[in-house]
Order: structure tokens, then sequence, then C-alpha cells
């Protein structure tokens, strides 16, 4: 106890450090000292910058996390990965024939998958990892895009693939194919960008680009939002 907190011992590169319980582990590390200078963004669980790999005290599971979205636990051995080295392929989407399986061209090595399902267990976003590759390797763009939507790319699947997959581009690239090629023109937003292009919100922009920045925020959160359901691919 420090005052009426109760405290807890986690380790940050092998060093103790007592820390508030509660604290979500990028609060935890910055609690002890530490300063994010990569590795830390959103702090909300949608940028992927805040990729972690640590173990329990007496377990021996290698485990990984969002700082951001986790809570840090007593007896945590913590490191952070503010980046994942993932070689990314140049293409030129315009360029691209969908009719053949541009992923497996692209990225070969997705035919070496060993179906361990490392890359699913180490996903903080719970996305079914293993089975897009599976979809990649038929090329089945779709699937492959409805599977990955929620990805936010951290690498933690990237990191820990034996086969060295790099997941996250792989389904990145199949979600531009399919967005380019197959996904139905969205009728909505045909719609609204010719609105806009009336000028139907020209007075709207105006009056925004008047208020202050604490009136732009409230509007902000006052906003509606069309909710889409989670892995959904949008079609009309
Ligand atoms: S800081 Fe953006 S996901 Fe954690």
């Amino acid at each position: 106890m420090e005052g009426n907190k109760k405290m807890i011992t986690i380790y940050i590169m092998g060093k103790a450090y007592k820390v508030p319980f509660g604290l979500t582990i990028m609060k935890a590390v910055e609690y002890a000292g530490y300063r994010f200078i990569r590795g830390a963004g959103c702090r909300a669980g949608f940028c992927g910058a805040c990729a972690t790999v640590y173990r329990k005290k007496g377990d021996y599971k290698f485990r990984t996390a969002l700082a951001c979205q986790t809570t840090a636990e007593d007896g945590m051995y913590l490191a952070q990965l503010p980046f994942v080295p993932a070689n990314r392929e140049e293409y030129n989407i315009e360029n691209i024939d969908p009719d053949k399986n541009v992923l497996s061209e692209y990225y070969p090595e997705i035919n070496r998958c060993v179906s361990c399902n490392t890359c699913t267990k180490s996903c903080p976003q719970e996305l079914d990892v293993m089975d897009f590759i599976q979809a990649a390797i038929r090329g089945d763009y779709k699937k492959v895009s409805s599977l990955s939507f929620d990805c936010i790319q951290c690498g933690l699947c990237t990191a820990r693939c034996p086969a060295e997959i790099t997941h996250y581009h792989v389904a990145q690239l199949a979600r531009r194919i399919y967005g380019k090629y197959y996904s139905p023109i969205p009728k909505h937003l045909e719609k609204r960008v010719g609105e806009i292009k009336k000028g139907k919100f020209d007075k709207e922009i105006e009056r925004l680009k008047k208020m202050s920045v604490d009136e732009l925020k409230k509007a902000y959160v006052k906003r509606k939002i069309e909710r889409i359901p989670r892995g959904e691919v949008r079609e009309e």
C-alpha cells in the first residue's frame, strides 16, 4: 500500500517497479518514469502502436497485448515492441490483375503457413488471423478483407509467426484489391459526394470554421455515428 493505493510490482526490461493497481500497462510504464517517444499513439486501441510482450511470474506462456488496453498485473515482465520489422512489397494498385492470386505472388511466404494458429492467439483484436491467411492462400480477397477488417497493424502476429509471414501487409493488400476491384460502389457515398459537390454542406462547414476548439469538441462528441457490425464489409 502507498497511501490508500494498493501497489503491484511490474518488471520493465527486467527492472522491478512498484505501481498502483488498476493502471493500464501504458500508464504503469509512465508511472514508473518512462516516457513513450515511440510505441504510443491514440491511447485508445486504434492505432496499433503500443504492441507489448510479457510473461507472468511462474507462467511459461509468452503473451501479447496492447499496452493502452491491458491492465497491468502483479508480476508482469514487460517489454514494448514499438515497431515490428516487416517488409511491405511495393505495388501500384492500378496495375494489379485481380483475377490472379496476387497475394501469393507478392507474399509467397503465406504458402509456408503451418496452421499453428500462433498468429490468431497473439492478436490483441482477437481476429482469426490464421483463417485469413488460409483465405489469402486461396486468393479469396473478400474473405481476407472481411476477417481482417479490424486489424490495427500492431505487428504482433508477424512477430510471433514461425513461417515469417507478414500477415497485416497481406491483409492490407487484399482489402485494397477488394475495395478497388470487387466491392460494389456504395450508393450512399456516391450520393453524399454529389451533395458535397453541389454545395449542400457549404453553410455548415462555414459555421464549423467559426467555432472555438471547445465548441468543436462538444459538437464532435455529439455527432451521429453510423455503426457497422464488427468484421462486416459493407455491400450495397
Ligand atoms: S496507443 Fe494506439 S492502440 Fe495503443
